[in-house]
């Protein structure tokens, strides 16, 4: 695979798939701007030698049509807010308008092209669609490991078209989950919550083999309760699962699963809530939280671990009452000394929100693309660049 750095770019219309694809509120405001952060070493690598840079993202799902609240605007003004340049944006990422207007560029100047997803074709990883996008750039670069999981015409069919690079964000993340796939200081703990079990599977069954320690939490920690006869109450589960979930080895010493929860029968975090030992959760109940002994026993198994790698809130923490689980665990891994690599968005938009990134060895800026990648499965987007 070459990297960005094996080439003079000096002068050269750089086309760089990057992942803008952040949280917006109701009122179109950016959430989490950890994406963003991420990749500005990236953009001012390309500045500092006077590229000229054409930055193209996806954002949402727009299905293949213009949707004006999923436009790339925001993501222009915070850009432009932390480069402290100016950022041109264009109203379509493909079209003649459009290679004009990037035929302009001088070297230093950054450019951001609109939606991809706004076109099917995109998605459908369209080759003469990659070919319109190609004709903006000398080469492409993709520093969108985030989106490196998905058989895209920007991650995929574009290489056929341009010398294709990986960009920092991929080179650090191919280099960092490689490692502790590979050769983990051990104990090697595995951290796994969320909601749906059925996306993180694969993971859970790989680390069964290979990990120290499996601790599980979250929604998707019901559906192993579930499938161990237990009584969860009212809640969150996925039935369909239930069946391959049994076929894990739940015996296994390695793997541990919440001992306590913490319930209600209100998820608004309004209503009366208690904790309750598994085995005496009432019919009415939800699980949404870990509770304090189970916090207690994944706190002593991170302790002792060397390399840590977490995906996954472990309960309902967008709501203040249900965070403690996920807070704790997130304490117990700044805390112990240990390699530390966590993904997914759920889990970094929770660290953001504490101002906790910089205390972690390596936050990740994939979800899917992680959870993938570390299940050995081979990204199509990286498949490509080699
Ligand atoms: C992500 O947020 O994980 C990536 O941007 C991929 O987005 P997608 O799941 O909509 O393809």
């Amino acid at each position: 695979m070459k990297s960005i750095r094996d080439i003079n770019v000096s002068n050269k219309r750089v086309l760089v798939r990057v992942d803008f694809n952040v949280t917006l509120d109701k009122q179109g405001n950016i959430v989490d701007d950890f994406r963003i952060k991420a990749i500005l070493p990236t953009i001012e690598y390309l500045i500092e030698n006077h590229a000229k840079v054409i930055l193209m993202s996806h954002l949402g799902k727009p299905d293949g049509q213009v949707v004006e609240g999923l436009r790339l605007d925001p993501v222009r003004e915070k850009l432009a807010q932390y480069l402290n340049l100016p950022i041109i944006k264009t109203q379509d990422c493909i079209g003649e308008a459009i290679v004009e207007q990037v035929l302009k560029l001088l070297p230093g100047e950054v450019l951001l092209l609109e939606n991809l997803r706004f076109h099917k074709e995109e998605e459908a990883n369209d080759n003469k669609f990659a070919g319109e996008l190609a004709r903006l750039g000398e080469v492409y670069v993709n520093d969108a490991f985030a989106v490196s999981h998905r058989k895209h015409a920007s991650v995929v069919a574009i290489v056929k078209h341009l010398p294709a690079y990986a960009g920092l964000i991929s080179e650090k993340e191919i280099r960092i989950l490689s490692e502790v796939l590979e050769d983990p200081p051990r104990p090697l703990a595995v951290i796994i919550g969320g909601a749906k079990i059925s996306t993180k599977i694969k993971l859970i069954k790989r680390f069964l083999g290979f990990a120290d320690n499996i601790l599980l939490g979250g929604a998707l920690a019901n559906t192993v309760l579930r499938a161990q006869g237990m009584a969860i109450g009212k809640s969150l589960i996925e039935e369909e699962m239930v069946g391959e979930v049994k076929s894990l080895r739940l015996t296994d010493t390695k793997l541990h699963i919440p001992v306590d929860t913490v319930v209600s029968a209100d998820k608004t975090g309004k209503g009366k809530m208690g904790v309750a030992p598994v085995g005496k959760i009432g019919g009415d109940e939800l699980i949404l939280d870990i509770g304090p002994e189970t916090e207690k026993l994944f706190g002593e198994v991170i302790k002792s671990a060397k390399t840590v790698i977490w995906n996954g809130p472990m309960g309902l923490f967008e709501v203040e009452q249900f965070e403690h689980g996920t807070d704790a665990v997130a304490r117990a891994i700044i805390s112990c000394s240990c390699r530390s690599v966590v993904g997914g968005g759920e889990t970094t938009a929770f660290l953001a929100k504490h101002g906790w990134v910089d205390k972690f060895f390596h936050v990740s800026t994939g979800g899917g693309a992680m959870l993938e990648f570390l299940a050995g499965e081979k990204l199509p987007g990286i498949e490509a660049l080699k």
